[in-house]
């Protein structure tokens, strides 16, 4: 018994070891999403940690393995949608991510729920879902898509 402590022991401080690179990329203006004030504030809080080049660290940063996780979801959340480099995505890609953005956040989705347990402030309440969702509309009308689909469905 006292060796199996012994080898857990062991493996949380080797996998300490295994550190996930975070150094957030460049903000270019440029090209960085510069929306109204309000709609910002609403992404910030509760986006820009996984969907931006603004990402927010917190001390569990170097804790592995919550450090692996936070780093995959950052990397995949950034892939998907990336506000900071918001100017250069495809419109294709974009019109489609906007359209499935409205459906995730009102499925409570987006965010994460794992990171919504240590990001209480992050939690979309109806008014800032309402935000969102006219600043997607507003954007997929921009690129002369459709806002009718559906705004939510059933998983
Ligand atoms: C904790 C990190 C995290 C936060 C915070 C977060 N996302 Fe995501 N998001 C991801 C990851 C990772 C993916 C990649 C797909 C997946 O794993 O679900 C993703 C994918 C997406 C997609 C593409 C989904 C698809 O099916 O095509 C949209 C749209 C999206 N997020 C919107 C948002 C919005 C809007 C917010 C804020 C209200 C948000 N996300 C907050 C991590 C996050």
């Amino acid at each position: 018994m006292k060796l199996v402590v012994y080898f857990l022991v062991f493996v949380a401080i080797v996998i300490q070891f295994i550190r996930p690179d975070f150094k957030n990329p460049a903000v270019d203006e440029n090209v960085a999403l510069n929306a109204d004030p309000h709609v910002m504030s609403v992404l910030k809080t509760s986006c820009y940690d996984c969907h931006s080049n603004e990402t927010k660290y917190p001390w569990y940063q170097n804790v592995a393995p919550v450090s692996w996780i936070m780093s995959d979801h950052i990397q995949r959340g950034r892939k998907a949608l990336d506000f900071s480099n918001w100017a250069n995505i495809d419109p294709k890609v974009k019109l489609e991510r906007l359209q499935r953005a409205t459906q995730v956040i009102n499925n409570d989705m987006m965010p994460k729920h794992d990171y919504l347990l240590m990001h209480k402030n992050a939690v979309l309440n109806k008014d800032k879902k309402q935000t969102l969702e006219k600043f997607f509309d507003s954007q997929i009308l921009e690129l002369g898509g459709s806002t009718s689909t559906l705004k939510k469905f059933n998983i």
